[in-house]
This record gives structure tokens, C-alpha cells and sequence, in this order.
């Protein structure tokens, strides 16, 4: 089916006035470390690529060994990576040699540099070395969670000033587009965005790694990764950060003070996840931790399945799915909380394994009834919460279901355990007038 439908649909993109033959770039990190790496991504089917953040050789760049952990999470292995990279450590020559080398065999793959200076000559000196070798757009690094000095790092992109410093200096000595590369690692991604745009920023990158601790030995007590009995709260990625990643990245397509393009980033895998980001917003789409992973193969999967799905959705640009998710996206208060429903079973495809009873009786609202004799659950309807919980933990695939229920359908109330004390209730209803909002 691939050959056969990737042929029918435009995968480019046009971001920031360069065309990338897909949305699918290799994030900067160890996965565009050089340009050999590199190349062989582009052989795989890999758009484009931001090359591993440049240094600029003032100061040596050593990496932490071991520089990585990882959380698996059951069968699934990566859920999560947690690492101490630092930036390039690979000197400057030799990187700006190799951004020349895939510019002159891969012309029609953009190549960003991604750069990081620790004050504006530097970022300055970075940006403008790396457009006279080739560069098509600069990504600049305003995000990497674990640099300790000021005014570096995820340390710039919490510091909103500086952002707009070092995006106006940049932009200011350079012509080509540049990308302003966010930290998650603050409660609102919109503010730094506009900062970064008012710099003269012409698109926003986003996530780079959220900071965290993803385990602890237990034998040593040191938090992960062991480096030489010490641990360091630093950047954690793949499919456990993607939730946050949508969140930031819809939150700045919806924004309208910012309205410019778009790089989601963030625990991109399939082409599931792909097209989750392209609906809330993203243009281009980044990955690491999944090539981390699985290799650069994985891009193969990703053009199949989003071909795949616009040949059968009739959509013949993949442009055209972007931001298409952003109208249903509201908050909270704006839910129809008229609207009920409950669970339903298709009882046929039941294999009486009990989960569903089990979270039903001890997370949710104890409406199952179990026949021990089928082995087949019971709803008792108006007890449903219509969590979803058993739907959640069922094994089988399209068992459990959603069912909307009539407007004047009614919720059981919860059962009342009485203590008996015919007195002994201490309680006066709160009677003040306060503001009328949903309560999440
Ligand atoms: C080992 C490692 C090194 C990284 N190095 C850089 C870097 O040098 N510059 C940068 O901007 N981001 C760097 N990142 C962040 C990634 O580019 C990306 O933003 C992040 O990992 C989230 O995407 P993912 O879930 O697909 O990995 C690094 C990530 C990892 C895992």
C-alpha cells in the first residue's frame, strides 16, 4: 500500500520560505551528530535535519559518562530517556566542514544549524559562521535543561529578555530564517514565544527536553545516571513527554499574539504521533528519542501511515492538516456538562479476564455486577461515571465502549455510608456568593 500511496499525496512543506520534501527533520542531538550519520538519514527518507547545537570552541565540551538513562515502562522499553549530553563536542571546523559536505551532496535537504552562545558575540559569531558555510535556517538553542550558568541554556529561555537579546542580535547579522528553540521548563510557553518573536523570530521550535530524576539505584542511592556516585536533575524525553509537548505546542498555534511557524517536537514515534502534532499546530516535526529507539527506519513507517491515512481522509497536501484539531481544542468550562454518558459492552468479544471489575469497584463507581458463573460483567447503568477506566484496562480492542444517554437521564447519587449518631454531624451548607466556574 505504501509505494502505492505515498506517490499520491504532497508531503512538502514550506516553513519559513525553505521547502522540505516531508516534515520529518532529525532533532539536534546525538541522531545529527555529523554528516555522515546525517546522510544516511537522508538515504532512509528523513526531510531535513538540525544538526547537533555548534559550539564555538571558547571552552571545551566534555560529556558526563554515562551520559544517559532510561525508564521502561512494562514491555514498552524507552518510555522515557534522561540524559547529561552537552552540546557538539566535536570542534567547530569540523562541524561547519560537514554542514558544507550535506549541502553540496544533499542539496534539497535543509540543513539547520543549531547553535547556543553564552553571550550575544557569541551567539552572534556562531550564527553568522554557520550562514556563510551553508546553513539554510539557524535553530537557536534557548532550552538545554541541564546548563548551570546563567544566561546559557534552558537558563536564557526563563529569562525572557534575554531571549529577545540574543533572537534580535542574531537576526540582526544574519539573512536566513531562524527558529527559536523553547524550554518546557516553565508554566506558559506563550510569553517567552512572543518574546522570541518580537526578537525577529520567524518560527518557534518546541519541546527541547523537560527537566527531570528518572529513577534512583537502589543498591547506591544515587539518582540516574550514575556519574562516578553522582546524579543530576537533567533532560528527560521520548513518548512519556509528549502530552506535554502537544499541550505547549497547541497553546502557541492558538496563541494570537505569536501566529508564526511551528516545529513540534517531543516523543514522536508513528505517524500517529506525527499527525497529532501536525493537527494541534506543527509544521515540521523533530524526533530523537524515537531514532533513539529504532533507528532512522522509523521514517519509512511515518510517510506510509500519514500517506495512508490522507489518501483515505481524500487530503492530497499534508499542509492542509495543520492546525486542523485547534477549533474542537477549548478549556475546561466550555464542556456541555448536560451531556452524560456511559460505558457500553460488546459482550460477544468478553474474556472474562475481571479487570473491568476490578478498577471499576476500587478507581470508579462500583457499577459493574460479575456474574462469577459467565465470567461477564453486568453495568449497572446509572452507577456508570463514564470514566472510561474499564475501557482503559480491557485487553480487548473495541469491546468497551462510549454511549451518550438521553438529556434527562440521571446519575444514581453515590451511596451513603451512616454512622448512626443521630447528632453527631458537625455541618452548615457554605452560603456565600462566589463566582459561578467549573470546578476541574
Ligand atoms: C541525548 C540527547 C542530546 C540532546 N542534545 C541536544 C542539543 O544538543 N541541542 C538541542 O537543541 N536539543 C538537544 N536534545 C533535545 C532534542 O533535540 C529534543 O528536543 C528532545 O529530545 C525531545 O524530543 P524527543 O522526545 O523526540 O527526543 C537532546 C536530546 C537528547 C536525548
Amino acid at each position: 500500500m505504501a509505494g502505492s500511496t505515498k506517490n499520491k499525496v504532497d508531503l512538502s512543506v514550506d516553513f519559513c520560505g525553505v521547502t522540505f520534501k516531508n516534515p520529518f527533520l532529525l532533532s539536534s542531538s546525538p541522531v545529527s551528530n555529523s554528516a555522515e550519520m546525517v546522510a544516511k538519514s537522508f538515504e532512509a527518507g528523513w526531510g531535513g535535519v538540525v544538526f547537533k547545537t555548534l559550539n564555538s570552541d571558547r571552552l571545551p565540551i566534555i560529556h558526563p559518562s554515562p551520559r544517559m538513562n532510561c525508564i521502561d515502562y512494562g514491555s514498552k522499553k524507552e518510555m522515557a530517556v534522561q540524559n547529561v549530553e552537552q552540546i557538539s563536542d566535536r570542534p567547530l571546523k569540523h562541524n561547519l566542514m560537514e554542514i558544507q559536505y550535506l549541502k553540496m551532496h544533499y542539496p534539497d535537504h535543509p540543513v539547520i544549524a543549531s547553535i547556543m552562545g553564552f553571550f550575544e558575540d557569541e551567539w552572534i559569531y556562531l550564527a553568522k559562521i554557520a550562514e556563510d558555510n551553508g546553513a539554510d535556517m539557524l535553530e537557536l538553542n534557548f532550552s538545554c535543561p541541564h546548563m548551570c550558568i546563567e544566561g546559557a541554556g534552558h537558563k536564557v529561555g526563563q529569562a525572557f529578555h534575554l531571549i529577545e537579546q540574543f533572537t534580535s542580535a542574531v537576526k540582526k547579522n544574519v539573512s536566513i530564517p531562524v527558529i527559536a528553540k523553547m524550554t518546557p521548563n516553565i508554566t506558559d510557553m506563550n510569553e517567552p514565544a512572543v518574546y522570541a518573536k518580537n526578537g525577529g523570530a520567524d518560527a518557534i521550535s518546541a519541546i527541547n527536553t523537560v527537566r527531570g530524576i528518572s529513577g534512583v539505584g537502589l543498591d547506591d542511592w544515587v539518582p540516574r545516571p550514575n556519574v562516578f556516585g553522582k546524579g543530576a536533575p537533567s533532560g528527560t524525553s521520548g513518548p512519556a513527554v509528549k502530552p506535554i509537548a502537544l499541550n505547549f505546542i497547541s497553546a502557541m498555534a492558538k496563541c494570537e499574539d505569536l501566529q508564526i511557524p511551528l516545529s513540534g517536537i517531543g516523543g514522536i514515534e508513528t505517524w500517529i504521533d506525527a499527525l497529532e502534532f501536525l493537527l494541534l499546530g506543527s509544521t515540521t516535526l523533530q524526533v530523537t528519542t524515537g531514532i533513539m529507539h529504532y533507528g532512522y527506519r522509523i521514517v519509512e513507517d511515518m510517510i506510509e501511515g500519514l500517506s495512508d491515512y490522507m489518501v483515505e481522509r481524500k487530503i492530497s497536501r499534508v499542509t492542509d492538516l495543520v492546525g486542523k484539531a485547534l477549533p474542537n481544542l477549548y478549556e475546561t468550562d466550555h464542556f456541555e456538562l448536560d451531556r452524560q454518558g456511559i460505558t457500553q459492552y460488546d459482550l460477544d468479544k468478553c474474556i472474562g479476564c475481571g479487570q473491568c471489575l476490578i478498577v471499576c469497584n476500587d478507581a470508579a463507581g462500583q457499577a459493574i455486577d460479575w456474574d462469577s458463573e459467565t465470567r461477564r460483567p453486568h453495568l449497572i447503568e446509572d452507577k456508570c461515571l463514564s470514566c472510561m477506566l474499564c475501557s482503559f484496562v480491557c485487553p480487548v480492542p473495541g469491546l468497551i465502549s462510549y454511549k451518550e444517554m438521553p438529556r434527562d437521564w440521571q446519575r444514581r447519587e453515590t451511596t451513603v455510608m451512616d454512622p448512626g449518631l443521630e447528632k453527631g454531624l458537625k455541618y452548615e451548607p457554605f452560603t456565600k456568593e462566589g463566582p459561578n466556574e467549573c470546578i476541574a
